[in-house]
């Protein structure tokens, strides 16, 4: 069996594998997030002498699950192979559904609604055996590919236990876990109960450094983890960042200028409110379109003129969560639309397509981005929107975001619980004068395309290390 000298490890691969006509199998592109980020990075990895580098995931589509047996398989891309990983339907379902999607997620972003949730009842222990089988068999591929003394870099709250299961059974591996969600305080974390809440730090704790995007997620990990007597293991901070070369060269493509073209004539000389987003209970969709709502109410000059252009795609849909707010999203845009549409104006354009050339087109001409989470990790839309827009475009921007830490000054910032106030920052950021606006957008142009990608996982790569181990810091590192 190969061995590997460098491994990433992410729930969700860099492809989906989907089974077509005649035996073929198709390996698409995953959509949006980590994976084309973590692509891009891996691209610009040098073959080196070694064997390149092996990106562990889970199967999720039945061709997944097939090459799943096959070990190490090739991606079309040189210096890039890919091992799936399966295990039965139910505990995918527990672990991704359940514990990583259904708790973590909406534990990191402060979703929950605790009148009703979340319930820790015996369905969710027994999910939580199930997360904790995946990372298990995650930890095993893993440790049956790694050459000895490779570096592993694992990503994100699906597999937040597989450093205990790796210290066991490969302590001689450097290892990094990185978090690119938010992390909770321990006033929230205190809801989880006692056996899996220590589980939970202990594992994180047993990695040889955990990352973050800022300092903020990073503090309150440390934080979490001394509420539970933990030691916290090494920290950093490497935010991510937009990839300027893959969004420039997708802008270039026939596909992006006819959906420009198509776009400049639906808006009809238009202002563009854009946001672009997974529909996804964090990334607060419906207080965006109410505030819009109330903006045109309070301000009768953008009737008529200003269009919201809502670029967003469907989100873990087998999460009965994800499927309501869709749906109340659907409703709220309907009632702004039915209030506010005239004859030839449609004030909301509710877009669904999962259409990456068109994101980048809207991205390209808007007058102003709205993006407004509760609370995120970072928020690669905020980069990567002032790395390709073409208008001087403002930014309003969620100071709940991580993204929000390096863009402070320049982007318009908004508190993502105040309706009337994310209506005032759109406001003041429609009505910013030509010349602020081309004085900021020029700053979050150049910060959105100074940092790639490979500058991020350069930066994980050299934090990871030998679980115990705490050698010199890695970049940005303001305390262990
Ligand atoms: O931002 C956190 C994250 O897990 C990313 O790593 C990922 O790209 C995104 O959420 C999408 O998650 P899912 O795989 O559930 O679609």
């Amino acid at each position: 069996m190969t061995e590997f000298d460098f491994v990433v490890v992410s729930n969700r691969g860099p492809f989906t594998l989907e089974s077509r006509p005649g035996g073929v199998v198709e390996f698409r592109p995953a959509a949006g997030g980590l994976a084309p980020s973590l692509s891009g990075a891996l691209a610009e990895e040098p073959m080196g002498s070694g064997s390149g580098v092996l990106w562990v995931a889970s199967a999720f589509t039945e061709a997944d699950r097939l090459y799943a047996s096959a070990g190490a398989v090739a991606t079309g891309q040189d210096t890039l192979k890919l091992r799936m990983v399966a295990v039965t339907p139910e505990i995918g379902r527990a672990a991704y559904d359940v514990i990583a999607n259904g708790t973590l997620w909406f534990l990191h972003h402060g979703l929950f609604d605790h009148a009703r949730r979340p319930c820790f009842d015996r369905v969710w222990h027994e999910a939580w055996e199930g997360y904790c089988q995946f990372n298990e068999a995650i930890a095993d591929a893993v440790a049956e590919q790694a050459a000895t003394g490779a570096t592993v870099v694992v990503n994100d709250y699906h597999l937040a236990l597989v450093g205990r299961y790796l210290a066991k059974s490969r302590p001689d591996l450097a290892t990094a876990f990185f978090t690119h969600t938010a992390f909770c305080p321990p006033e929230d974390l205190a809801m989880v109960p006692d056996g899996p809440r220590l589980e939970l730090m202990e594992s994180m704790s047993c990695f040889g450094a955990c990352g973050f995007h800022t300092s903020r997620w990073r503090d309150a990990f440390v934080r979490c983890a001394s509420a539970v007597g933990v030691e916290a293991p090494a920290t950093f901070v490497a935010p991510l960042g937009a990839d300027p070369a893959r969004l420039d060269e997708v802008a270039a493509t026939v596909a992006c200028r006819s959906r420009l073209e198509r776009l400049e004539a639906e808006l009809d000389g238009r202002t563009l409110l854009l946001r672009s987003d997974r529909v996804e209970l964090s990334k607060n969709l419906i207080r965006g379109f109410l505030a819009f709502d109330e903006l045109l109410e309070a301000s009768p000059q953008w009737r008529g003129r200003l269009i919201f252009y809502a670029r967003v795609y469907g989100s873990r849909e087998s999460l009965p969560e994800y499927l309501a707010y869709r749906t109340e999203v659907e409703h709220v845009v309907a009632r702004v639309n039915e209030r506010w549409g005239e004859s030839g104006y449609v004030p909301v354009v509710l877009d669904l397509e999962d259409d990456f050339e068109a994101t980048v087109a809207t991205l390209q001409r808007y007058d102003l981005l709205l993006v407004n989470p509760i609370r995120d990790g970072l928020n690669l839309v905020a980069m990567e929107g002032p790395a390709v827009n073409q208008r001087d475009g403002v930014l309003a921007l969620s100071r709940e975001a991580g993204a929000y830490d390096e863009l402070a000054d320049v982007a318009i910032g908004l508190n993502p619980f105040d309706v009337t106030g994310t209506a005032a920052a759109i406001s003041s950021g429609l009505s910013m004068s030509l010349e602020e606006r081309r004085v900021r957008a020029a700053e979050l142009r150049r910060r959105a395309r100074s940092r790639t990608p490979a500058h991020w996982l350069a930066e994980v790569r050299r934090a990871a290390r030998v679980p115990g181990q705490r050698g010199p810091r890695a970049w940005g590192q303001a305390g262990d």
